[in-house]
């Protein structure tokens, strides 16, 4: 096995573990399908229980246990990241933005449950997170967060991705896409887990140059598995960059110079981390995790 292959299972073991704990904790804050607006909440839940990596909410437990965090905080930032995370992929799917029909091996919400509804189990799963977010009482890790995930954040990178769709663009413009619609909401996740420790500066500055790598790498390597994958594999619809015309790193660099530049990024990630004194195994594999994986 390749070096860095092996390397991941790690990452794959905590994300696997990590994954049961934070669907326990989902399903504790989020709206009964008995309570109304049933279906709303129906969706809510939908989406969320489809699968995914749960990579987000690893991201932060990784970074509040790293800082040596204490109490239950963790587990409100854990399930808002990934109610933050799903929020956008069901926006990113609806008809008006990259109009997709699968997501985690499922009907896509709006092909499910109709757009009116998907639109607002969005709108809904971004509220409960700032909720959940607001009972942490950690003014600096919600400001933080509302931050990366605005207009100078995930929803300013896709609102630049949708604008840029079927247009020639450069290398800097797809960073800035690539930064802000994926990696804002990684680097987010590390921060906020950092914050809710009572991490010092120079250790958050540590894990935000971390995430800003492992985060842009995250977004290369989805775009060369938009293309070398399948639909079954992804859960998503494969070949979905190219129909659309939209900006990815194998539409400017190609596929090989794209795998060569998120190599660079995980030498980046692990090199922010040598700034960190304490044990960052799990960071260093999440990192091989995330250039190795295959969905
Ligand atoms: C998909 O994210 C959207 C991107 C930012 C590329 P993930 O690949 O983490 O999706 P899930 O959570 O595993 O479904
Ligand atoms: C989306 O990028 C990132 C988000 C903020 C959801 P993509 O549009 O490439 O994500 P996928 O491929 O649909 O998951
Ligand atoms: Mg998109
Ligand atoms: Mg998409
Ligand atoms: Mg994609």
């Amino acid at each position: 096995m390749e070096s860095l292959e092996k390397e991941a299972l790690l990452a794959q073991d905590y994300l696997s573990r990590i994954s049961e704990e934070a669907e326990r904790k989902f399903d504790e804050y989020l709206p009964s399908p008995k309570d109304r607006p049933c279906r709303l909440h129906e969706a809510m839940r939908y989406s969320m229980f489809a699968g995914g990596k749960r990579l987000r909410p690893a991201l932060v437990k990784a970074s509040f246990d790293l800082f040596k965090g204490k109490g239950e905080s963790v587990y409100l930032a854990m399930s808002a990241l990934e109610m933050l995370h799903t929020f956008s992929l069901i926006h990113d799917d609806l008809p008006c933005v990259d109009n997709d029909d699968y997501r985690r091996g499922k009907l896509t919400s709006h092909k499910q449950f109709g757009e009116a509804t998907a639109v607002m189990a969005g709108d809904a799963l971004c509220v409960l997170a700032f909720e959940l977010m607001g009972k942490t009482g950690n003014a600096k890790a919600i400001e933080v967060l509302a931050h990366l995930l605005g207009t100078f954040g995930m929803i300013g990178g896709e609102m630049t991705d949708i604008e840029c769709e079927g247009k020639p663009v450069d290398l800097e413009i797809v960073d800035y896409i690539h930064y802000h619609k994926t990696a804002a909401l990684i680097e987010a996740a590390l921060k906020v887990g950092a914050l809710l420790a009572g991490a010092s500066d120079k250790e958050i500055e540590a894990i935000q140059n971390y995430g800003r790598a492992i985060g842009l790498a995250f977004q290369i390597v989805d775009d060369i598995l938009d293309i070398v994958s399948t639909t079954e594999e992804l859960g998503k619809d494969a070949g979905s960059d190219i129909e659309k015309g939209k900006a990815t790193y194998p539409s400017i660099l190609g596929l090989e110079k794209s795998r060569t530049r998120a190599m660079e990024l995980y030498e980046e990630s692990i090199k922010a981390l040598d700034a960190l004194e304490m044990d960052t195994g799990i960071l260093r594999s999440i990192a091989a995790f995330i250039i190795t994986r295959v969905k």
